[in-house]
Protein backbone atom coordinates (compact mmCIF):
# COMPACT_ATOMS: atom_id res chain seq x y z
CA UNK A 1 0.00 0.00 0.00
CA UNK A 2 1.78 3.07 -0.71
CA UNK A 3 1.54 5.75 1.87
CA UNK A 4 -0.16 8.97 1.39
CA UNK A 5 2.64 12.18 1.89
CA UNK A 6 0.90 13.81 4.66
CA UNK A 7 1.62 17.64 5.57
CA UNK A 8 0.27 18.72 8.87
CA UNK A 9 1.07 22.52 10.51
CA UNK A 10 1.35 22.88 14.12
CA UNK A 11 0.55 26.63 14.76
CA UNK A 12 0.97 25.87 18.34
CA UNK A 13 -0.33 29.10 20.44
CA UNK A 14 -0.64 31.04 17.07
CA UNK A 15 -1.68 33.31 15.69
CA UNK A 16 -2.49 35.84 18.53
CA UNK A 17 -5.02 37.61 16.71
CA UNK A 18 -8.33 36.67 14.65
CA UNK A 19 -6.62 39.03 11.73
CA UNK A 20 -3.72 36.59 11.90
CA UNK A 21 -5.79 33.73 11.37
CA UNK A 22 -7.85 35.10 8.75
CA UNK A 23 -4.75 36.02 6.86
CA UNK A 24 -3.36 32.76 7.38
CA UNK A 25 -6.18 30.92 5.89
CA UNK A 26 -6.41 33.00 2.76
CA UNK A 27 -3.10 32.50 1.65
CA UNK A 28 -4.08 28.63 1.97
CA UNK A 29 -7.84 29.01 0.79
CA UNK A 30 -6.19 30.49 -2.35
CA UNK A 31 -3.00 28.64 -2.72
CA UNK A 32 -2.51 26.02 -5.47
CA UNK A 33 -1.87 22.37 -3.42
CA UNK A 34 -1.11 19.55 -4.18
CA UNK A 35 -4.13 17.41 -4.22
CA UNK A 36 -2.61 13.89 -3.23
CA UNK A 37 -1.26 15.26 -0.21
CA UNK A 38 -2.93 14.72 3.04
CA UNK A 39 -2.89 18.44 4.64
CA UNK A 40 -3.81 18.99 8.85
CA UNK A 41 -3.95 22.25 10.36
CA UNK A 42 -4.10 22.25 13.88
CA UNK A 43 -4.80 25.79 15.24
CA UNK A 44 -4.80 26.60 18.92
CA UNK A 45 -8.60 24.82 20.55
CA UNK A 46 -10.19 28.22 20.44
CA UNK A 47 -9.60 28.22 17.25
CA UNK A 48 -10.64 24.91 15.88
CA UNK A 49 -14.36 25.32 14.84
CA UNK A 50 -14.20 28.46 13.48
CA UNK A 51 -11.41 27.24 10.81
CA UNK A 52 -12.70 23.97 10.02
CA UNK A 53 -15.57 26.00 8.83
CA UNK A 54 -13.84 28.67 6.45
CA UNK A 55 -10.75 26.08 5.64
CA UNK A 56 -11.44 24.72 2.13
CA UNK A 57 -12.51 21.27 2.37
CA UNK A 58 -9.15 19.66 1.43
CA UNK A 59 -7.68 20.80 4.41
CA UNK A 60 -8.63 19.30 7.70
CA UNK A 61 -7.90 20.23 10.98
CA UNK A 62 -6.21 18.86 14.31
CA UNK A 63 -6.61 19.50 18.34
CA UNK A 64 -2.71 19.82 19.82
CA UNK A 65 -3.99 18.37 22.78
CA UNK A 66 -7.18 15.78 24.59
CA UNK A 67 -7.36 14.02 27.80
CA UNK A 68 -8.52 10.38 27.94
CA UNK A 69 -11.65 10.94 29.68
CA UNK A 70 -14.85 11.93 27.60
CA UNK A 71 -16.43 14.28 29.74
CA UNK A 72 -16.04 15.57 34.04
CA UNK A 73 -14.58 17.71 36.52
CA UNK A 74 -10.89 18.82 34.22
CA UNK A 75 -10.65 22.23 34.27
CA UNK A 76 -8.44 23.28 31.15
CA UNK A 77 -8.49 19.76 29.06
CA UNK A 78 -10.79 18.75 25.98
CA UNK A 79 -11.71 16.01 25.62
CA UNK A 80 -11.37 13.13 22.35
CA UNK A 81 -15.25 12.24 22.65
CA UNK A 82 -16.05 16.41 22.46
CA UNK A 83 -13.64 16.62 19.31
CA UNK A 84 -14.75 13.95 17.62
CA UNK A 85 -18.46 15.53 18.44
CA UNK A 86 -17.33 18.20 16.83
CA UNK A 87 -16.15 16.43 13.66
CA UNK A 88 -12.80 16.85 14.39
CA UNK A 89 -10.97 14.13 13.31
CA UNK A 90 -7.33 14.54 14.23
CA UNK A 91 -5.26 15.39 17.65
CA UNK A 92 -1.46 15.74 17.87
CA UNK A 93 -0.27 13.87 20.84
CA UNK A 94 2.85 13.30 22.97
CA UNK A 95 4.69 16.57 21.11
CA UNK A 96 7.50 17.50 23.29
CA UNK A 97 6.34 20.83 24.49
CA UNK A 98 3.62 18.67 26.43
CA UNK A 99 6.07 16.17 27.33
CA UNK A 100 9.04 18.55 29.00
CA UNK A 101 6.52 22.03 29.70
CA UNK A 102 3.95 20.28 30.86
CA UNK A 103 5.06 16.58 32.22
CA UNK A 104 3.30 14.19 29.85
CA UNK A 105 4.72 10.87 30.21
CA UNK A 106 4.76 8.02 27.56
CA UNK A 107 2.40 6.31 29.58
CA UNK A 108 -0.11 9.19 29.77
CA UNK A 109 0.25 9.50 26.02
CA UNK A 110 -0.41 6.14 25.31
CA UNK A 111 -3.60 6.01 27.58
CA UNK A 112 -4.94 9.40 25.57
CA UNK A 113 -3.81 7.68 22.44
CA UNK A 114 -5.88 5.00 23.57
CA UNK A 115 -9.08 7.33 24.23
CA UNK A 116 -8.57 9.72 20.72
CA UNK A 117 -8.68 6.34 19.07
CA UNK A 118 -11.60 4.50 20.99
CA UNK A 119 -13.45 7.83 20.35
CA UNK A 120 -13.24 7.60 16.59
CA UNK A 121 -9.75 10.30 16.33
CA UNK A 122 -7.29 9.80 14.25
CA UNK A 123 -3.82 10.63 15.95
CA UNK A 124 -0.40 12.29 15.17
CA UNK A 125 1.72 11.09 17.71
CA UNK A 126 4.78 12.48 18.13
CA UNK A 127 8.28 11.21 19.46
CA UNK A 128 11.87 12.07 19.42
CA UNK A 129 15.25 12.19 20.93
CA UNK A 130 16.74 15.06 23.11
CA UNK A 131 20.41 16.44 21.89
CA UNK A 132 22.25 14.90 24.66
CA UNK A 133 20.33 11.34 24.29
CA UNK A 134 21.33 11.58 20.23
CA UNK A 135 25.01 12.47 21.08
CA UNK A 136 24.98 9.36 23.74
CA UNK A 137 23.93 7.31 20.37
CA UNK A 138 20.40 7.00 22.04
CA UNK A 139 18.36 8.01 19.46
CA UNK A 140 16.68 5.08 18.45
CA UNK A 141 16.36 3.47 22.04
CA UNK A 142 14.28 6.49 23.31
CA UNK A 143 12.12 6.82 20.26
CA UNK A 144 11.28 3.10 20.71
CA UNK A 145 10.68 3.76 24.40
CA UNK A 146 8.16 6.68 23.98
CA UNK A 147 6.21 4.36 21.52
CA UNK A 148 6.38 0.82 23.85
CA UNK A 149 3.59 1.87 26.23
CA UNK A 150 1.37 3.05 22.46
CA UNK A 151 2.12 -0.23 21.35
CA UNK A 152 1.13 -1.95 24.37
CA UNK A 153 -1.97 -0.01 24.24
CA UNK A 154 -3.01 -0.69 20.65
CA UNK A 155 -4.20 -3.56 18.92
CA UNK A 156 -2.75 -3.93 15.04
CA UNK A 157 -5.83 -2.46 13.17
CA UNK A 158 -5.56 1.17 15.45
CA UNK A 159 -2.50 1.72 13.36
CA UNK A 160 -4.54 2.80 10.56
CA UNK A 161 -4.57 5.74 12.01
CA UNK A 162 -1.95 6.72 13.70
CA UNK A 163 0.62 9.09 11.87
CA UNK A 164 3.96 9.31 13.69
CA UNK A 165 5.87 12.65 13.74
CA UNK A 166 9.29 11.96 14.72
CA UNK A 167 10.56 15.35 16.21
CA UNK A 168 14.14 15.83 17.53
CA UNK A 169 13.76 17.97 20.42
CA UNK A 170 17.05 19.63 19.11
CA UNK A 171 15.35 20.74 15.41
CA UNK A 172 12.00 22.09 16.83
CA UNK A 173 12.30 25.85 16.79
CA UNK A 174 15.85 25.92 16.64
CA UNK A 175 16.68 26.44 12.81
CA UNK A 176 18.62 23.06 13.18
CA UNK A 177 16.99 20.76 10.94
CA UNK A 178 17.93 16.71 11.02
CA UNK A 179 20.09 16.11 7.86
CA UNK A 180 18.06 13.97 5.54
CA UNK A 181 20.22 10.83 6.19
CA UNK A 182 19.42 11.55 10.42
CA UNK A 183 15.64 11.50 9.62
CA UNK A 184 15.81 8.63 7.25
CA UNK A 185 17.90 6.64 9.91
CA UNK A 186 15.24 7.46 12.32
CA UNK A 187 12.24 6.71 10.21
CA UNK A 188 14.01 3.63 9.42
CA UNK A 189 14.75 2.34 12.81
CA UNK A 190 11.24 2.89 13.74
CA UNK A 191 9.99 1.11 10.59
CA UNK A 192 11.98 -1.40 12.06
CA UNK A 193 10.82 -1.40 15.15
CA UNK A 194 7.21 -1.53 14.37
CA UNK A 195 7.60 -4.67 12.92
CA UNK A 196 9.05 -6.06 15.50
CA UNK A 197 6.62 -4.84 18.04
CA UNK A 198 3.23 -4.78 15.74
CA UNK A 199 3.70 -6.46 12.22
CA UNK A 200 5.38 -5.89 9.38
CA UNK A 201 2.37 -4.79 7.61
CA UNK A 202 1.83 -1.90 9.99
CA UNK A 203 5.65 -1.14 9.61
CA UNK A 204 5.27 -0.53 5.99
CA UNK A 205 1.83 1.07 6.37
CA UNK A 206 2.14 3.60 8.76
CA UNK A 207 3.07 6.96 7.81
CA UNK A 208 6.16 8.44 9.52
CA UNK A 209 6.30 12.20 9.05
CA UNK A 210 9.48 14.24 9.93
CA UNK A 211 9.36 17.36 12.30
CA UNK A 212 11.73 20.28 13.46
CA UNK A 213 12.53 23.41 11.44
CA UNK A 214 11.33 22.61 8.10
CA UNK A 215 10.84 25.24 5.37
CA UNK A 216 10.14 24.95 2.10
CA UNK A 217 14.21 25.62 1.44
CA UNK A 218 15.11 21.97 3.03
CA UNK A 219 11.93 20.38 2.35
CA UNK A 220 12.49 18.53 -0.70
CA UNK A 221 15.58 17.09 -0.10
CA UNK A 222 14.04 15.39 3.26
CA UNK A 223 11.08 14.71 1.64
CA UNK A 224 12.36 12.75 -1.01
CA UNK A 225 14.09 10.29 1.42
CA UNK A 226 12.17 6.72 1.24
CA UNK A 227 10.65 6.36 4.70
CA UNK A 228 10.05 9.93 5.02
CA UNK A 229 6.31 10.34 4.33
CA UNK A 230 5.41 14.16 5.02
CA UNK A 231 6.46 16.65 7.80
CA UNK A 232 4.54 18.31 10.68
CA UNK A 233 5.69 22.19 10.36
CA UNK A 234 5.55 24.10 13.47
CA UNK A 235 7.11 27.90 12.51
CA UNK A 236 6.98 27.82 9.00
CA UNK A 237 3.02 26.73 8.90
CA UNK A 238 2.30 30.23 9.89
CA UNK A 239 4.17 31.51 6.72
CA UNK A 240 2.89 31.63 3.11
CA UNK A 241 6.17 29.41 2.78
CA UNK A 242 3.88 26.81 4.20
CA UNK A 243 1.95 26.40 0.71
CA UNK A 244 5.46 25.21 -0.64
CA UNK A 245 5.75 22.71 1.68
CA UNK A 246 2.56 21.18 1.37
CA UNK A 247 3.72 20.94 -2.52
CA UNK A 248 6.68 19.54 -1.44
CA UNK A 249 6.12 16.53 -3.91
CA UNK A 250 4.95 18.44 -7.09
O1 LIG B 1 5.06 20.31 15.71
C1 LIG B 1 5.94 20.91 15.07
C2 LIG B 1 7.30 20.91 15.53
O2 LIG B 1 7.38 21.18 16.87
C3 LIG B 1 8.25 21.65 14.66
O3 LIG B 1 8.30 23.01 14.95
O4 LIG B 1 8.87 23.63 12.60
O5 LIG B 1 8.88 25.33 14.43
O6 LIG B 1 10.63 23.54 14.33
P1 LIG B 1 9.22 23.94 14.04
Amino acid sequence: MARKFFIGGNFKMNPATREQKRSLVKTLNEATIDSSVEVVIAPPAIYLLSLKDILRKEIQVAAQNSYFKPSGAFTGEISPAQLADAGIPYVILGHSERRTLFHETSELVAQKTRAALDAGLSVILCVGETLQEREAGQTAQVVQAQLAPVVAALAEADWSKIVIAYEPVWAIGTGKVATSAQAQEAHADIRVYLAKAVSSAVAENTRVIYGGSVTAANCKELGAQKDVDGFLVGGASLKPEFVDIINTKK
